[in-house]
């Protein structure tokens, strides 16, 4: 799907799909680089890691392996809960792997602290963080993100696996949500 058969529910595209493609080869290089020589583990956070998984991962020129965690955040509102809830914990037992955390948006950065604590206390022997959006508000979140593919206004966004009450995450671009929509 994409803007163009929104029939208005965007007040503005803020990433195309092109641009989307572009910035994940380049963050994809970047991690293939970074990660030479090593059995890299990248975990998605569900649901709305599912496109940046299956873009990055693909567009990595080595194996990879791939794990899901779901977590509760939003519900269907537009704001942070604070409340992080392991829904679906990970198959594998990440001891001594160097495991890339994949995540759609980092907003209040609440969701990621839950996951890093959570995660860096099962030993892996790397732990870093990718994310595609980040909002202005993460910048006061200690977390450091080794990657992020674009830094965005405060705006609440959909497409690309970024949802509003389920919807919209196959929408190929992604853009600001028109108030109408949630008021
Ligand atoms: P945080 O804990 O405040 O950083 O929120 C992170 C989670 O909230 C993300 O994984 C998304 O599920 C959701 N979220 C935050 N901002 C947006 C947005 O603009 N659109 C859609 N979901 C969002």
């Amino acid at each position: 799907m994409d803007d163009t058969q929104l029939d208005g529910d965007l007040t503005r595209v803020l990433v195309t799909k092109e641009e989307l493609a572009a910035r994940i080869s380049e963050l994809a290089a970047e991690i293939d680089r970074d990660y030479a020589g090593k059995d890299l583990l990248l975990v998605g956070v569900l649901n709305g890691a599912v496109m940046v998984m299956a873009d990055l991962s693909r567009a990595l020129t080595r194996h990879c392996r791939m794990d899901w965690m779901a977590v509760s955040s939003y519900g269907s509102g537009s704001q942070s809960s604070g409340v992080v809830r392991i829904l679906k914990d990970l198959s594998t037992d990440v001891t001594g792997l160097d495991v890339l955390l994949v995540e759609d948006i980092i907003d209040t950065g609440l969701t990621l602290s839950y996951l890093v604590s959570n995660l860096r206390s099962r030993g892996p022997a790397s732990l870093r963080v990718l994310t595609v959006f980040r909002k202005p508000e993460a910048a006061r979140n200690p977390v450091e993100i080794a990657y992020v593919g674009f830094d965005i206004p405060n705006e609440f966004v959909v497409g690309y696996g970024l949802d509003y009450d389920g919807r919209y995450r196959n929408l190929t671009s992604v853009g600001a949500l028109a108030p109408h929509v949630y008021s």
